[in-house]
């Protein structure tokens, strides 16, 4: 099969019933939470990167600004079936790259405990006291996105 599109959409694209669907199953069904508690306030101000295999979500990242460099990557989710093979780590690299693209400089996250070390490989540190989100543990974590644009040509010597 081949590998699954990454595409930025938003909330009137046609993929995004199929993008809550997916965070639904993914993010909040396993904890007993109900469908109203998969959107957030600020859904049309962020930026959606799904996965798309056929007609069907199969991955998502989400990215809320807060300010003009930086903000909250949040919402991760990969169909369970496709777990493990790099789709989750390809769809922040893509994200990062479209970030660096606008400008932004700094990434946040909530990070789930026992997924630290997935952001950890991607260049995430851990900062900050353990809290608790939705009855589960949690840790704050954050990295600083590296320009991207490539230094320009040496001004001639003088
Ligand atoms: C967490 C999640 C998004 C990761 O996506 P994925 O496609 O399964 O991860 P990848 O295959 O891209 O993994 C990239 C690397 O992170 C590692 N990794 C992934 N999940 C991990 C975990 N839970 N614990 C430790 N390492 C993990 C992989 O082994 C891989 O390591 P490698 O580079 O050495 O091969 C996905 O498993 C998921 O949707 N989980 C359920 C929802 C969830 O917990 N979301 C995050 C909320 S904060």
């Amino acid at each position: 099969m081949t590998p699954p599109e990454l595409l930025f959409i938003h909330p009137e694209h046609p993929l995004y019933p199929e993008e809550l669907e997916l965070r639904f199953r993914v993010l909040r069904e396993p904890l007993g939470l109900p469908r109203s508690a998969v959107t957030f306030p600020f859904e049309a101000q962020s930026l959606h990167l799904v996965a798309r295999q056929g007609s069907a979500v199969v991955g998502c990242v989400l990215f809320h600004p807060e300010d003009t460099h930086g903000g909250r990557l949040f919402q991760m989710a990969v169909t369970p079936t496709l777990q493990g093979q790099g789709l989750g780590a390809r769809l922040v690299v893509a994200l990062e790259e479209e970030l660096r693209r606008r400008g932004f400089t700094h990434v946040h996250l909530h990070a789930r405990s026992q997924v630290v070390p997935f952001y950890e490989r991607l260049g995430y540190a851990v900062y900050g006291e353990p809290f608790e989100e939705r009855t589960l543990p949690h840790r704050h974590m954050r990295k600083t996105l590296a320009s991207s644009i490539l230094p320009g040509p040496r001004s001639p010597e003088a």
